[in-house]
């Protein structure tokens, strides 16, 4: 038995799956999320902690597993939050998360600062979410702090640290740092220069698959776990989302609809340029690497229209309900920036509209204009790419879009590829469960895993005539952005 644990933002949730791939238990544990200022979004990291340890003891107390068996544990992880570490390795101040919105100024010194070489070296644009202007902005907001700062990781870095006692940053969560060289696969020395970080606050950087270390005397006592037990590197909930879903072959791309949207592409080689368009980061896979761009509002967008519009309506009915409109949902359009845009736009202040309303409209057009709304968004995502020359002709949908038939559908018909679903879908933490299969020697490669732990579904096609009519409402849409920037801004 392996332990996939999977570090969220809102819970944390263990899964305890065997050799086939089979999940014998889950539990999952809350914690909160605290806002203190706007822009402003902390955890503290003990709370992870225990919310991982109340969960493994659970699983343990359920007579379906017991300690001596579980063999490995790895893990998935929110991505880019700063835990920051004294040289005793205790949390200096409460993580700066994710979604913490409070570094603008940081970013646009380091776009001075470094100029385009930043993108040559990080492959990404300084944006607000990644860790490097989260170390800045205590650098230069907390400085008694950042004086006795001596390491800093990310968060399920962290929490493997807790269980072996042996700190280091798994190379997919470096990449999101934006502190990295991706195609050196190192800590950029030039980056740690330019804004006078010592290289002595970088940890080392090991593998996904990769051991980290035994569960600690001290861990094991804890939460009950045998230190026999062997701990593994983990990766970022994206990369460990798309190792989970199988997509782990250059001709496919997820399209993953959670509160946010992915649109994830599985890279051979660091020499692709996207110019810093889509974030482009190291995979979990050994020598490899992923890109990917994100439509801030996705599900978020759905539930928001449920819960001001459909509240009494359960959600598969409203979703359904989408068939009795038509293709372009009779000429009404919706765009998804509830929340801002983060690709193609990198735009925090653009917001959505519905266009094209008509007095014969009925709430299942808007419905259907949401759900297409969501999927025109991501078919910008494919455009950088087309424009990029990638080419792949299968999507693996995941998440909230791959459970209806009717978005499934959708999404075939506006990117022209043959979208799939997965038959039994378990997320990240199937992911972070298979690194630990391939860490302990169970498989040879994580393809090899991935592919023995999954099951692809039917395969929905896309139609030549809806094709054309999504291309025309597309190149609307495309528009609506630039005509109501002026609004917004
Ligand atoms: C990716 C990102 C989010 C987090 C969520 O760049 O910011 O998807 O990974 O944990």
């Amino acid at each position: 038995v392996v332990l996939g644990v999977d570090l969220g933002t809102s819970a944390v949730k263990v899964s305890a799956v065997d050799q086939k791939g089979q999940i014998l238990a889950q539990e999952a544990y809350d914690y909160p999320l605290m806002q203190p200022k706007p822009g402003y979004s902390e955890q503290n990291p003990e709370e992870w902690v225990n919310g991982t340890t109340i969960a493994i003891v659970r699983l343990i107390l359920q007579d379906a597993i017991k300690a001596e068996q579980i063999k490995g544990i790895s893990f998935s992880g929110q991505m880019h939050g700063l835990v920051l570490l004294n040289a005793e390795n205790q949390v200096l101040r409460p993580a700066i998360l994710w979604n913490d919105t409070r570094t603008t100024a940081q970013t646009k010194e380091i776009t001075q600062v470094m100029g385009h070489e930043f993108i040559e070296i990080t492959r990404n644009q300084a944006l607000e979410g990644f860790t490097l202007p989260k170390l800045l902005w205590v650098k230069e907001n907390e400085p008694a702090i950042f004086a006795q700062a001596a390491k800093f990781v990310t968060p399920k870095d962290y929490i493997r640290y807790r269980m072996t006692g042996r700190l280091q940053m798994e190379i997919s969560d470096a990449a999101g740092t934006v502190a990295f060289d991706i195609a050196g696969q190192t800590w950029s020395k030039k980056i740690q220069d330019a804004f006078d970080l010592p290289a002595s606050l970088f940890p080392e950087v090991i593998e996904a698959t990769d051991f980290a270390g035994n569960v600690s005397k001290t861990y094991a006592e804890f939460s009950g776990l045998s230190t026999d037990t062997q701990v593994f590197g983990g990766a970022a909930d994206n990369a460990a989302g798309a190792v989970g879903a199988a997509i782990l072959q250059p001709n496919m791309v997820m399209s993953s609809i959670g509160t946010s949207g992915v649109v994830l592409k599985y890279e051979e080689h660091a020499n692709v340029d996207y110019d810093g368009k889509i974030h482009f980061f190291n995979h979990a896979i050994p020598g490899h690497f992923y890109s990917m761009g994100v439509t801030l509002a996705a599900g978020y967008a759905l539930s928001w229209f449920k819960k001001t519009f459909a509240a009494e309506t359960d959600f598969t009915t409203m979703v359904e309900s989408a068939a009795q409109s038509n293709v372009g949902a009779n000429g009404l359009l919706f765009t998804p920036y509830l929340v801002g845009e983060r690709t193609p736009y990198a735009d925090g202040d653009i917001r959505g509209a519905f266009i094209g309303i008509d007095g014969t409209h009925q709430r299942f057009d808007f419905v259907r204009a949401v759900l297409e709304g969501i999927i025109y968004s991501f078919k910008d995502i494919f455009d950088i790419y087309d424009a990029a020359g990638a080419e792949f002709d299968t999507v693996v949908a995941i998440g909230g879009g791959a459970k209806s038939p009717l978005w499934l559908q959708i999404q075939a018909d506006i990117f022209n590829k043959k979208v799939v679903a997965l038959k039994n879908e378990q997320g990240p933490g199937m992911g972070a469960a298979i690194l630990a299969a391939v860490g302990l020697g169970w498989f040879k490669t994580v393809q090899e895993a991935a592919e023995a732990f999954t099951e692809f579904g039917d395969a929905y096609l896309p139609d030549p005539a809806r094709v054309a009519q999504y291309e025309q409402m597309h190149t609307i849409y495309k528009q609506v952005y630039r005509q109501t920037a002026e609004l917004s801004h």
